[in-house]
């Protein structure tokens, strides 16, 4: 009887549709997103209501400095997507909408355009400054994995040059990995090697989930290398653990990836995590955030900036306008709570807006959200 050795799964996806390309398709056409369920952790936490806040709500102020760069409201458009042409203009959607409603923007892996730095259609994907030049905050993005599959700091450098990114995203994705059918899956010594690589970047560089989370052990192991900033993508949104059992059909790899699906450390949690043992670095809060009053939580729980992904995705599919109006729904929800909770500004919201939550114990509760 043969053994089984889950690294000898065949995958038997179709190999004529790109990787990111079936990743668009699944996100926007399968349920593979497990906010409606609140399992984001911020179900748990109220906002004490202020039915007198003497503060005038056209002057709140919801702007934010990350890195020095200005931005109208702590907001940034979740790493996703480049590679392809439909994924290009993706991208040059969620571009403009970012540079009219001045809040940052994630690139996805640039993993493809490593391979083939010469590659004009596919540099094309990534090249958003060309297209929105007054996006305010860009980061680039690669797999921190890829340390170990022959990518130099050098490599790194040259695609931060070609892109025009203002920051760095190195994300962190195991589970994803392991259940992908191609997935690369040699993440030893990760640690000495960003150690390494993050100094000769020359631009601000981050760790990210992609939505497993960054736990309490995780936090404290990778204290010492010398990222500038973290972003949660804690459990309670997209799963790709799901998308990639999707994706595949090798019957074991897609019931692991199904079992895994919700695995993970929630949004809420993984920032207070992040938050404790970082207090002097940038934390972004992602991971199934949907709304402004999340957003506010995540202020309140010390996040310096909130990433939506999959929400502006699907307005972007739309089009810009509708990514405009998806980013400022969100920004005049988070307007609201600063208003009816007598916050005028979100720095005052950052520093003092844990004394406004509770940890809402009671289920059957009906204060304010
Ligand atoms: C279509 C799509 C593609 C993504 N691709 C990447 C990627 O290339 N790199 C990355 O760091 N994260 C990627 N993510 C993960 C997001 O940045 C984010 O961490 C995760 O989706 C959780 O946020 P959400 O629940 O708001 O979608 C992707 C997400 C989506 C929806």
């Amino acid at each position: 009887m043969p053994t089984h050795n889950p690294d000898s799964r065949t995958p038997n996806i179709d190999q004529t549709v790109d990787r990111k390309d079936s990743h668009l398709a699944i996100c926007l056409e399968e349920d593979i997103d497990y906010s409606a369920q609140g399992s984001n952790g911020f179900a748990s936490y109220r906002f004490d209501h202020d039915a007198l806040p003497e503060i005038d709500y056209a002057k709140i102020n919801l702007s934010t400095e990350l890195f020095g760069k200005k931005l109208s409201a702590p907001l940034i458009v979740g790493a996703m997507t480049g590679g392809t042409s439909r994924a290009g203009e993706i991208n040059r959607r969620l571009a403009l909408a970012a540079e009219r409603c001045q809040v940052g923007f994630a690139l996805g892996s640039q993993r493809k355009l490593l391979k083939n730095s010469g590659d004009k259609e596919l540099l094309k994907s990534f090249d958003v400054k060309n297209h929105a030049p007054g996006i305010p905050l860009l980061f680039g993005n690669v797999g921190a994995v890829q340390l170990n599959y022959g990518v130099t700091p050098h490599d790194l450098r040259t695609l931060i040059d070609a892109t025009g990114c203002d920051a760095f995203n190195f994300h962190l994705n195991p589970l994803q990995e392991a259940i992908q059918p191609e997935g690369d899956r040699n993440f030893s010594s990760l640690i000495p090697k960003l150690k390494d690589c993050i100094p000769e970047l020359g631009v601000p560089v981050f760790l990210k989930e992609v939505g497993a989370g960054i736990s309490a052990t995780t936090a404290r192991k990778i204290k010492s290398i010398p990222f500038h900033g973290i972003e949660t993508a804690g459990t309670g949104g997209t799963s790709w653990s799901k998308i990639e059992a999707l994706r595949s059909s090798d019957p074991t790899g897609a019931a692991t990836g199904r079992l895994f699906a919700q695995w993970g450390i929630p949004t809420a949690e993984s920032l207070v995590h992040c938050r404790t043992e970082f207090p002097d670095r940038v934390v972004i809060c992602s991971g199934g955030i949907r709304n402004g009053i999340e957003v506010a939580k995540a202020i309140a729980l010390g996040a310096d900036a909130s990433a939506l992904a999959l929400p502006f995705l699907k307005a972007a599919e739309k089009s810009v306008d509708d990514a405009v109006l998806a980013i400022q729904q969100v920004i005049t929800e988070l307007r609201t709570v600063l208003f009816i909770t007598g916050m005028s500004s979100v720095d005052e919201l950052r520093k003092n807006g844990s004394t406004l939550l509770k940890k809402d114990f009671d289920p059957t509760s009906r204060g304010s959200q």
